[in-house]
């Protein structure tokens, strides 16, 4: 039974994202652990860069890096494979938060004989994060979904990330910039696949419409640049809108799972 909460914790506790990806709570986030310095120093890099690229004409995005949604396998590992020297560079790794995150899970996971790694196939490897920003000023800046039916896509059957469906689908996200609102929402469902054939949403899992969460319960989270935040992505949820056109919502984000008793894997 998982806890439908957000554990709060002053600083990084990879054996708190465990606990998300064995679904034994909600979420987990980590306030303040990206330093400002260091915020201001990757959105800099991220909104200067020429790999910058535009998605959506009616939720304005901007990003770099590569997402799986609605590709093949081959054409999303190639794009990853393309992109990650771009991310890396605006991220500045090895000394930047992500590095810092991964291996410190690698390093908990491995105690309990456990390996972390980037999903594969065919000798490709998937990208490490997504650093994305949105405009969206709806209801929601981001429509209520969830993470989990993309990793049904027929497209996709052949990738190993499709293992994680019906486990803890681990939502990371680094918030790098946000105004005073743009808070993520979380309503206590989990949809299956019976649910997603009477939405329509048996591929995509978005959006869910704002009456069939009428009257489940839901969890607001407050969160502020420099907080790093896992939550079972499985679970509907959406992003509040910011009040301001001038505000920025800059995350940096992934997503992992296990696909097996002794394997998480990570994609975007
Ligand atoms: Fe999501």
């Amino acid at each position: 039974m998982t806890d439908f909460a957000f554990r709060e914790y002053k600083e990084f506790d990879a054996g708190a994202v465990v606990d998300v990806l064995r679904g034994r709570v909600l979420g987990v986030v980590f306030r303040g652990m990206i330093p400002a310095g260091e915020c201001a120093r990757i959105t800099e890099r991220f909104w200067n860069s020429p790999a910058r690229r535009t998605r959506g004409v009616d939720a304005p995005g901007h990003y770099v890096g590569s997402y799986h949604y609605h590709k093949t396998t081959r054409d999303y590992l190639d794009e990853a494979s393309a992109a990650q020297p771009e991310l890396d560079d605006i991220l500045g790794t090895p000394h930047d938060p992500l590095t810092a995150i991964r291996s410190g899970l690698a390093e908990a996971l491995a105690a309990e004989g456990i390996l972390f790694r980037s999903a594969r196939h065919d000798g490709r490897e998937a990208g490490t994060a997504l650093l994305r920003s949105w405009h969206g000023m709806g209801q929601f800046a981001l429509a209520p979904h969830e993470d989990e039916a993309q990793c049904g896509e027929p497209r996709q059957a052949d990738f190993e990330i499709q293992r994680v469906k019906g486990r803890p689908v681990g939502a990371m996200n680094l918030c790098l910039e946000n105004g005073t609102a743009g808070r993520l929402v979380v309503w206590n469902t989990r949809p299956d696949d019976t649910v997603r054939e009477r939405l329509g949403l048996v591929h995509t899992g978005s959006p869910y419409p704002v009456e069939h969460l009428d009257g489940i319960e839901s969890l607001h989270l407050n969160i502020a640049p420099g907080d790093v935040y896992f939550f079972n992505g499985a679970y509907v949820h959406a992003v509040e809108p910011e009040t301001s056109p001038t505000s920025r919502r800059t995350t940096l984000s992934g997503i992992l799972g296990f696909i097996d008793e002794r394997t998480v894997v990570s994609w975007t």
